[in-house]
């Protein structure tokens, strides 16, 4: 898969390491920022990579800060982003069986490397479940064009 990735400097070092293991695992990865522990705003980062995934661009983005909520915040508001914020790997497996999640939001501040690994690659592995969840997942959409 190509999978998109951000992060602002509270999430720099997670997200340095889960590009590591993503690509070890064979994925295709761009970093759309930061590059530094230097101190920045996460919509920065976060707003073009969730606009290059709702464009097609990259099949999924993992983006990080601090706590994960600040980016999952800003991706939820691009047209098309359904991203999960997760702090443990049975909330990873039902976002991507249930919810069809397109990008995954974690804080570097919050979880340890090995919690974020487990994480990301149940996320990764998961398929969509379909069925009475596209059903759902339509009334979401639904909504995005009507607003
Ligand atoms: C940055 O200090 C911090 O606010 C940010 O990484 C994130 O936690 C925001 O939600």
């Amino acid at each position: 898969m190509k999978i998109a990735f951000c992060s602002d400097h509270g999430g720099f070092e997670l997200k340095t390491k889960l590009i590591g293991f993503v690509e070890e695992m064979g994925h295709e990865v761009y970093d759309f920022g930061c590059y530094s522990e230097a101190s920045v705003d996460y919509p920065d980062f976060a707003f073009p990579m969730a606009e290059a995934v709702a464009r097609g661009e990259y099949e999924r983005g993992i983006a990080v800060c601090g706590t994960g909520i600040g980016v999952s915040i800003c991706c939820n508001k691009v047209k098309g982003i359904r991203c999960a914020l997760c702090g443990d790997v049975l909330s990873a497996e039902l976002t991507r069986r249930h919810n069809d999640s397109n990008v995954l939001a974690m804080g570097g501040r919050i979880i340890g490397p090995e919690t974020a690994k487990a994480i990301t690659k149940a996320w990764l592995s998961t398929p969509f479940d379909g069925g009475r969840h596209e059903d759902r997942i339509g009334k979401i959409s639904a909504y995005e064009e009507a607003h």
